[in-house]
C-alpha cells in the first residue's frame, strides 16, 4: 500500500460522522432496576434518529464487577446481566442499523478485570508462570519484598501496584495496575495477549458492528524495566515534545498492535473504524496513531481541554488540523464524555482555571447560565468544523454537570482512591432525564438511579425541549441538520478573522461567527442566519454567541 501519508486523505462515512457517545447505565433503564440497559436503548433509538446523528458508541456493556463502571472487563465476549443479553447486543445493533445508525464498541485492551479468568488463573498460578505472563507481575523491593516494584502511581490515585496473597497465604507478587486495583495491565509482550483480543476484535466485527472505541490506547507497551517515574500521575502522556514522554504513556510498541488491528478491520466488508481514546500531546504525536495504516481517528482532547478565548480556540482547531493534515486523516473533535466535567459546566468555571475533576459541594460552583451560552456557542462552533465529531448523551440537552452530588453517593473510584480529594467523574454521569414528569425524568419506570438526580433536571427534559423554539435540544437538531446539507463535516475550513475577540471561518457556503469578547458584533449586511447559539440583539451578536451566515 501507498504510505507516503501527503498522498492520501481518507474517506468514508466516519471522516465526517457525528458519532454519539451512549453512557449505557445511564441512558435508559428499561426494567426500573435504576441502572441503565441495552433493551432501554433499544427502546430510545428513534430519539437518536430524530436529532441526526450518524452514529453511537456504547461504553462497556461486558459482564464485569463494575469497579470502574464496566471498564473492568471480566469477559469480552458476553454482555452483562446488569445491561441484558448477547441477544440484547445484537437486536441494539440490528435495530440500530435498520434505522442507518452506525454502532461502535468499545474495547479495553490495556487491562482486564481481577475477575477475568485468566487473572484468576494467574492468582492460582506460581510466579514465573505463563499464566502470570498474561499480566505484569513482579516480586516487590527490600528485604522482605514488601516494597512495590517501582514508584509508578495508579491514575485514580495511589499505588500503581498491589501486592498479592499466595494460595498458602504468605504474601506475593505485585501485579501492576495504572487504574483500579479491580483492572490488572495486561502483558502485551505476550504473543497470547495479542491473539486474544484479535479474536476479540473478530468476535464483534462477527455480530455487525461498525468499529470500536479503543480505550486506552496509549498505554499497553511499558517501558522496559519499568523505570521509576518520580512524576505525579496522569493519563495525559506529555505535552512538550521534547520532554521526556513517561514510561507508561505512548510508547513506540502500541503503533505495532493497531497496524495488525488495521488488517483485521480492513479484511472485513464495509467501513469498521478504530477510534483511539489516547491522551497524547501535542497533536503532532497524536497523528501518529492515525497514520494511514493504523487507527482510523483519535479523540481530540487538545481541543476538549483548551480555554475558551479566540485565541485558544484558534491555536487548537489550527494545530489539530494540520496535524491530521499531515497524515491524511480526519480531524475529530470533542466537548463532553464520560470523563470529564461536562462541557456546560465546565465552561461556567472562570476562564483558563485548570481542570477540575468533578465538582462538589463546598467547591467553586459554575456559573450555570454562563456556561450553558457558552456551551451552545461551543457546540455550534465545533459542528461546523471539517471532521467528525463526539456528542455525550445529554449534552443535546443543555445537561449540565451534577455539582452538588452528596459525597456517599459517589461510586467512581477515584473517590475514594485520591483520599478523597478528587470528586471524580460520577457528575456527568448522572442518568439522563426524558420526561419532566415522570418518576427518574423517564430515565426507568421506576424512581430508581444509580446517581442521584438534581432535583432541578425536569426543565432539561427532553420533552420540555422537542420543538420548543431555542430550546438547546432543538439547536443540536438544527446544527446537525445544517452540517449535513451543507456537508461541513467533509468541508475545508478558511480563516476569515482570528482576532482576540472574535473568530469566524468559512466552510463551503457557511461562514461561522463566533464573538467571545465584550462588544457586540455586527452581523454582516445581506447575511442570512442560519442558526444562532442565542438570540440576537438589534441585528447584532452579543458575547459568546456563535452564528452561521450565508452571503
Ligand atoms: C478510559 C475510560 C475511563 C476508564 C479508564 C480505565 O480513560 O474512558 O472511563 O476509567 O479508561 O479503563
Ligand atoms: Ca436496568
Amino acid at each position: 500500500m501507498n504510505t507516503d501519508p501527503t498522498q492520501q486523505t481518507a474517506t468514508g462515512w466516519w471522516t465526517e460522522a457525528a458519532i454519539y457517545q451512549i453512557y449505557p447505565r445511564s441512558f435508559a433503564d428499561s426494567n426500573g432496576d435504576g441502572i441503565g440497559d441495552l433493551p432501554g436503548i433499544t427502546a430510545r433509538l428513534d430519539h437518536l434518529v430524530e436529532l441526526g446523528v450518524d452514529a453511537v458508541w456504547l461504553s462497556p456493556f461486558y459482564p464485569s464487577p463494575q469497579a470502574d463502571a464496566g471498564y473492568d472487563v471480566a469477559d469480552y465476549r458476553d454482555v452483562d446481566p446488569l445491561f441484558g443479553t448477547l441477544a440484547d447486543a445484537d437486536k441494539l445493533i440490528a435495530e440500530a442499523r435498520s434505522r442507518g445508525l452506525r454502532v461502535i464498541v468499545d474495547l479495553v485492551p490495556n487491562h482486564t478485570s481481577s475477575a477475568h479468568r485468566w487473572f484468576q488463573e494467574a492468582l492460582a498460578a506460581a510466579p514465573g508462570s505463563a499464566q502470570r505472563s498474561r499480566y505484569i507481575f513482579r516480586d516487590g523491593l527490600g528485604p522482605a519484598g514488601d516494597q512495590p516494584p517501582n514508584d509508578w502511581q495508579s491514575v485514580f490515585g495511589g499505588p500503581a501496584w498491589t501486592r498479592t496473597v499466595d494460595p498458602d497465604g504468605q504474601p506475593g507478587q505485585w501485579y501492576l495496575h495504572l487504574f483500579d486495583t479491580g483492572q490488572p495491565d495486561l502483558n502485551w509482550d505476550n504473543p497470547e495477549v495479542h491473539e486474544e483480543f484479535l479474536d476479540v476484535l473478530r468476535f464483534w466485527l462477527d455480530r455487525g458492528v461498525d468499529g470500536f472505541r479503543v480505550d486506552v490506547a496509549h498505554g499497553l507497551i511499558k517501558q522496559a524495566n519499568l523505570p521509576d517515574w518520580q512524576e505525579p500521575q496522569e493519563i495525559l502522556s506529555g505535552n512538550e515534545i521534547d520532554k521526556p514522554r513517561p514510561p507508561m504513556w505512548d510508547q513506540e510498541g502500541v503503533h505495532e498492535i493497531y497496524r495488525q488491528w488495521r488488517q483485521v478491520l480492513d479484511s472485513y466488508p464495509g467501513e469498521r473504524v478504530l477510534v483511539a481514546e489516547a491522551w497524547v500531546e501535542p497533536a503532532e504525536r497524536l497523528a501518529r496513531y492515525v497514520r494511514p495504516d493504523e487507527m482510523h481517528q483519535a479523540f481530540n482532547f487538545e481541543y476538549l481541554l483548551a480555554a475558551w478565548t479566540a485565541p485558544a480556540q484558534y491555536a487548537v482547531i489550527t494545530r489539530s488540523l494540520e496535524a491530521t493534515d499531515s497524515v491524511g486523516a480526519p480531524t475529530t473533535w470533542v466537548l463532553s464524555n464520560h470523563d470529564v466535567v461536562r462541557h456546560a459546566s465546565r465552561l461556567g468555571l472562570a476562564v483558563g482555571g485548570g481542570r477540575p475533576n468533578g465538582i462538589g459541594i463546598g467547591d467553586p460552583q459554575p456559573d450555570a447560565a454562563l456556561g450553558l451560552r457558552r456551551a451552545r456557542a461551543a457546540t455550534l462552533l465545533m459542528l461546523a468544523l471539517p471532521g467528525s465529531a463526539y456528542l455525550f448523551q445529554g449534552e443535546e440537552l443543555g445537561l449540565p454537570e451534577h455539582t452538588t452530588m452528596p459525597d456517599e453517593a459517589r461510586q467512581d473510584p477515584t473517590w475514594a482512591r485520591s483520599g478523597h480529594t478528587q470528586r471524580g467523574r460520577d457528575g456527568c454521569r448522572v442518568p439522563i432525564p426524558w420526561e419532566a414528569d415522570a418518576p427518574s425524568y423517564g430515565f426507568g419506570p421506576t424512581d430508581a438511579s444509580w446517581l442521584p438526580q438534581p432535583p432541578s433536571w425536569a426543565e432539561y427534559a427532553l420533552d420540555r425541549q422537542r420543538d420548543v423554539p431555542g430550546s438547546t435540544y432543538e439547536l443540536y437538531r438544527a446544527a446537525l441538520r445544517l452540517r449535513r446539507a451543507h456537508g461541513l463535516g467533509r468541508g475545508t475550513l478558511e480563516w476569515l478573522s482570528s482576532g482576540d475577540e472574535t473568530l469566524a471561518f468559512r466552510n463551503g457556503d457557511v461562514t461561522v461567527l463566533t464573538n467571545f469578547g465584550e462588544a457586540p458584533v455586527p452581523v454582516p449586511p445581506n447575511a442570512e442566519v442560519l442558526a444562532t447559539s442565542a438570540p440576537l440583539t438589534e441585528g447584532t451578536i452579543p458575547t459568546d454567541v456563535t452564528v452561521y451566515l450565508r452571503g
